[in-house]
């Protein structure tokens, strides 16, 4: 089983290590969209572009199976679209964990970080209204515009990186929020700035586990059999900080640059 993720960068790479835990004997392609990030401060019909661009170029150059959308940006701008085009291509998109995080909350003060585009998305607003109006719990919703950067440039224990999240979280704090909702894939990457700003132990929720047993579960249901070796392939379409590649991927995987795209 052959197996496209994307995302503007490093984020996405949160959700692949997640699948690489639970799938094995597919090849596993990723793309990094670097040229473009951020992705949240761009206009929906822009970010609907790169998802088709990189969707059409995973079909053409890897024939893939299925595609997981490992962006909460372009999930909310993109994935109705590519389900249309592609129905019959397993796509699992990658959305704000707000009914784990109803599930988790002691306090009922609840936190939402996400990018600018992913907060004003209808798809968010739905989520929010469904799920919020069956429960008494107030949320902190915070875009984190210049975030995305801060993490792509490998700044993720500046000062300057802590001092955003001081601005942003504050409020938080001061709110008895205990759950806090990772609704952008790069946001894991700064859990633990996170935590130490909130001075206590918190619940991060954040959905990369959830995507990799979900396309394990679609995956069985189109004959794929959970066994042998992971081939994992990545690309970027720009620069990227390999260090911070390495670490969350460890060793095992190829990585280049491409232009075609
Ligand atoms: N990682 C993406 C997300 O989950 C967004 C990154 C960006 O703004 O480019 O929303």
């Amino acid at each position: 089983m052959k197996i496209g993720v994307f995302d503007s960068g490093l984020g996405g790479l949160t959700v692949l290590q997640a699948v690489t835990k639970v799938m094995k004997g597919v090849e596993l392609f990723y793309v990094a969209d670097t040229k473009n990030a951020p992705y949240g401060e761009k206009t929906p019909e822009q970010i609907l572009q790169y998802s088709l661009d990189i969707t059409a170029y995973f079909l053409k150059a890897h024939q893939i199976d299925a595609l997981i959308i490992a962006c909460n940006t372009a999930t909310s701008a993109a994935v109705k679209t590519l389900r249309e085009k592609y129905p019959e291509l397993i796509i699992i998109g990658t959305e704000p964990g707000i009914k784990p995080a109803l599930e988790q909350t002691k306090t009922g003060s609840i936190g939402v970080l996400a990018t600018p585009a992913t907060l004003v998305g209808e798809k968010y607003q739905d989520l929010v209204n469904v799920l919020s109006a069956k429960e008494d719990v107030t949320l902190y919703e915070q875009a984190c515009p210049g975030l995305v950067e801060q993490i792509e440039k490998g700044e993720i224990e500046s000062s300057k990186t802590a001092q955003m999240l001081e601005r942003w979280l504050h409020p938080m704090r001061e709110n008895d929020v205990d759950t806090i909702v990772l609704g952008c894939t790069h946001y894991p990457l700064v859990a633990h700035k996170i935590e130490e700003i909130m001075q206590r132990e918190m619940n991060l929720i954040h959905t990369g586990d959830a995507i990799a047993k979900r396309l394990l579960a679609l995956s069985e249901t189109k004959g794929h059999v959970n066994e042998g070796d992971l081939n994992i392939s990545l690309y970027t379409t720009s620069h990227i900080d390999k260090e911070i590649v390495a670490n969350i991927m460890g060793g095992d995987y190829t990585i280049e640059q491409i232009t075609d795209l």
